[in-house]
């Protein structure tokens, strides 16, 4: 027999993989591989069971077109672009390569903007540059096809628009920001229907189709050193045109334009550090000293000549 002739050692070996007296494989018998084997299959199938149950838990409760969690910042918030770092803009006018980044953000936000990203007419509505009321688009779902957007043109942020002005102002310690107020679904700002608690500024340009946005100094001792300021948005008006509301997601209305405003601080302190608060007005935006950015936000510049 060719068991007998093999050597001690490789005969043990060959008896621990299959011992032919007990009828084991590798240890074990028939039988208890065959109690592993289904105890192992129960254990992981119920394991895939409890894990697909929780994802379907999850899906009914998530709409396929509304996001169930929208933002980070409570809606809606209002931002600006440079986003920066420790909200501080900080440059030298004399020095391109300390604004440098400031530009490149604004270029690139901007692109999206230009005429020629907004000419397709199955995407893009003429809303006119006359602020009007919400452009309601149907329901919020896709049954009837993609939402149309209303365009939003670069060029109406003049000054700010970096076509006349490719530094944005920057080289002569005129900086320019670009304000917008965070996407959130359904959502249709409302201006303010008192304006008695308005800035002046605001009260003379009101129009009852904006959502008015003002900056001014942080601290009222300050005010001096702001300077004056130049607001750039659609047709010249100082806020957020109602006709781009409400927004219906991502999924339905995939080329949606925020509308946009434009400030520039035409004759800031230069060498010390100035701070700025910019904060929209209506009856449905609310402030919190928790979210910095939730209806208002705060930016510092430091120009050095
Ligand atoms: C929108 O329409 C108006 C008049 O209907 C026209 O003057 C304007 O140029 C159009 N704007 C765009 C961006 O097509
Ligand atoms: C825009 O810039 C031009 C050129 O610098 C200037 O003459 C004009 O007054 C500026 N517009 C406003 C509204 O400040
Ligand atoms: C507007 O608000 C002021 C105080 O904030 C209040 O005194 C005034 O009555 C309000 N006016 C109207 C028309 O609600
Ligand atoms: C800029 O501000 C300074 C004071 O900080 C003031 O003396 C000067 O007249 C202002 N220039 C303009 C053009 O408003």
């Amino acid at each position: 027999m060719a068991r007998g002739k093999a050597k001690e050692g490789d005969g043990n070996w060959k008896k621990f993989i299959w011992n032919s007296e007990k009828k084991e494989f590798v240890g074990r018998t028939g039988g208890s591989w065959f109690k592993i084997l289904l105890f192992y299959l129960i254990f992981y199938g119920c394991l895939a069971g409890i894990f697909i149950g929780t994802i379907q838990v999850m899906l009914l409760t998530v709409s396929e077109f509304e996001p169930k969690y929208q933002d980070r910042v409570a809606p809606p918030g209002l931002t600006l672009i440079p986003q920066v770092l420790k909200s501080e803009i900080s440059f030298s006018m004399s020095d391109a390569s300390t604004y440098a980044n400031y530009k490149k953000t604004l270029n690139e936000f901007l692109k999206n903007y230009e005429d020629d990203k907004q000419s397709d007419d199955m995407d893009f509505d003429n809303c006119t540059s006359i602020p009007s009321s919400y452009r309601p688009r149907g329901e919020y779902d896709d049954a009837q096809g993609r939402k149309k957007s209303c365009k939003f043109l670069r060029s109406w942020l003049e000054n700010c628009s970096g076509l006349s002005d490719p530094d944005y102002g920057y080289k002569d310690g005129k900086p320019c920001i670009i304000i917008k107020l965070n996407r959130v679904m359904r959502f249709k700002p409302k201006p303010p229907q008192n304006t008695t608690a308005l800035p002046d500024y605001l009260v003379e340009r009101y129009h009852q189709y904006i959502l008015p946005v003002h900056c001014t100094a942080k601290k009222v001792e300050d005010k001096h050193k702001i300077g004056n300021v130049d607001y750039y948005g659609m047709n010249g008006f100082t806020g957020f045109p109602l006709q781009y509301y409400p927004y219906y997601g991502k999924r339905i209305q995939p080329n949606y334009r925020q509308p946009l405003m434009a400030v520039q601080f035409t004759n800031l302190t230069l060498n010390e550090g100035v701070r700025v608060e910019c904060k929209a007005y209506g009856e449905n935006i609310g402030y919190s000293d928790k979210d910095r950015f939730q209806g208002r936000f705060e930016v510092k510049f430091d120009i050095k000549s």
